[in-house]
């Protein structure tokens, strides 16, 4: 890239997350934001410590280890499914919940069969996203995004990913799977926390513009 198309690149700003449904929720999330997002698989050489089981600091991490070994800034999320007959677990788990070894269909099987006899009163449940922003000077905002609802007794729709086809939210009669994904990216959890991140993002990346096409050149 040239110098003059590089000044007039917009920002670039790593997503860091090895999961392509979030990646492109994210970017329509922000679609309307003078920014370019790019993905971690740039950065392959990237290492992020082991997560724990509190949605902050495991989005924290991810952003700053991020945007310290890319130089760009970096917006990462933390996200889980809370239901309440699981005692409202199993939240920032979610990822491994069932055990090793299974992909999401698996672990949206075992997560059914946990509640397969918790009737419909109970089946409360609630997606949650703790969202940060890192930069490379330092700089971290972290904001956080809900969307309740409830669970079904078995998965309808192949739209999103992960649990959706179990959940649905309130004031819908379809399952989150089942959504178009302009609606998913209007309600859910995730669009709640990045929009809830888009002035401090906009503001940063005025501040510090990313620099386009830099890994090309290393
Ligand atoms: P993590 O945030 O990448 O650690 O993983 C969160 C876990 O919750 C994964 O198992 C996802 O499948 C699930 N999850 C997170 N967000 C969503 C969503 O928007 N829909 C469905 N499942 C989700």
């Amino acid at each position: 890239m040239s110098e003059a198309a590089r000044a007039d690149a917009p920002p670039e700003i790593l997503v860091s997350s090895g999961n392509p449904g979030k990646l492109r929720e994210i970017q329509a999330i922000l679609d309307d934001l003078p920014l370019r997002f790019c993905a971690l698989d740039r950065f392959p050489a990237i290492r992020f410590p082991e997560e724990g089981a509190e949605y902050e600091p495991n989005a924290i991490a991810k952003a700053q280890v991020a945007a310290g070994e890319s130089g760009l800034i970096a917006v990462a999320d933390d996200s889980g499914l809370e239901v309440e007959a699981l005692s409202w677990g199993p939240g920032p788990l979610s990822a491994r919940f069932g055990g090793p070894g299974l992909d999401d269909r698996g672990r949206l099987k075992a997560l059914l069969d946990a509640i397969r006899d918790v009737p419909e009163t109970q089946r409360r449940a609630r997606f949650v996203c703790v969202a940060a922003m890192a930069t490379p000077a330092g700089e971290v905002v972290v904001v956080r995004g809900e969307c309740a609802g409830r669970m079904l007794e078995a998965p309808v729709g192949e739209g999103g990913f992960g649990y959706d086809p179990a959940f649905r939210p309130d004031g819908y009669d379809v399952s989150m799977g089942q959504l178009s994904a302009e609606i998913k990216n209007h309600i859910s959890h995730r669009a709640r926390a990045f929009r809830a991140l888009a002035a401090a993002l906009a503001r940063a990346a005025t501040a510090f513009p990313g620099q386009a096409g830099q890994s090309e050149d290393q």
